[in-house]
């Protein structure tokens, strides 16, 4: 029977590393919604334009977004899975996502992938606001000091130049920006079971995610 789980949290609080691994031992398709808003955030930072609601609201007019059952991502053919997890288009996704225009197009495109089979979808507004009927909700939190080395170490590995306490800031800023906002603010469903996961291994979260969807 087709399930789905919906997950929501801060940056960088593990949500696609655990989600990846829970749809592997689930056999789920993994979503991840904020790699959709980092595509927009990246066309307009490319675009060289400001990012104003006039030049967002082309930018989502125009782009294509497609994300691949291996989770790479495109716009239009180009493949853009590295680029979009630079620092400044995760803050550009955070701004983009403000708007209207962007949230009502990219939530309907979120929307039409859940329908296919069980998946998993992780982001900011998908028990709240994108799949509210969802079979199983997470919110997925850690300390910033906890969520700002784990980002840190991951850009490392990618051999993204970054600095620790650049990386804290900008995700104090974003959680301050993703929550306040007035369309679908980043906010824990009622019904959404609350995972701190400071203390704990990623090996430790899947399963208990794993046992919550077993039930
Ligand atoms: O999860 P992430 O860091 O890749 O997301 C980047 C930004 O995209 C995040 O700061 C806010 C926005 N976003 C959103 O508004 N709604 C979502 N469902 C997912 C991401």
């Amino acid at each position: 029977m087709k399930k789905i789980i919906a997950v929501d949290g801060p940056a960088g609080a593990g949500k696609s590393t655990v989600c990846k691994l829970v749809a592997k031992k689930l056999n789920y398709t993994y979503i991840d919604t904020g790699a959709m808003y980092r595509a927009v955030g990246l066309k307009v930072f490319e675009s060289g334009k400001p990012a104003d609601e006039e030049n967002i609201n082309a930018a989502v007019e125009e782009i294509e977004i497609r994300l691949d059952e291996s989770a790479r991502v495109f716009m239009g053919d180009r493949e853009v899975t590295k680029e979009i997890r630079m620092p400044e288009i995760g803050n550009m996704a955070s701004t983009v996502g403000k708007f209207g225009a962007v949230r009502k197009k990219l939530t309907e495109l979120q929307r039409n992938m859940a329908k296919s089979g069980s998946v998993i979808m992780d982001g900011r507004d998908i028990g709240t606001a994108v799949l509210p009927d969802a079979d199983l909700k997470i919110f997925l939190t850690a300390s910033v000091e906890e969520r700002a080395r784990r980002r840190f170490e991951e850009l490392k590995a990618k051999n993204i130049p970054a600095n620790f306490d650049k990386v804290k800031n900008e995700i104090i800023l974003r959680d301050k920006q993703d929550s306040e906002r007035e369309i679908a603010p980043l906010k824990k469903a009622d019904d959404a079971i609350l995972l701190d996961t400071t203390n704990l291994s990623i090996d430790e979260v899947v399963e208990k995610i794993v046992e919550l969807a077993e039930d």
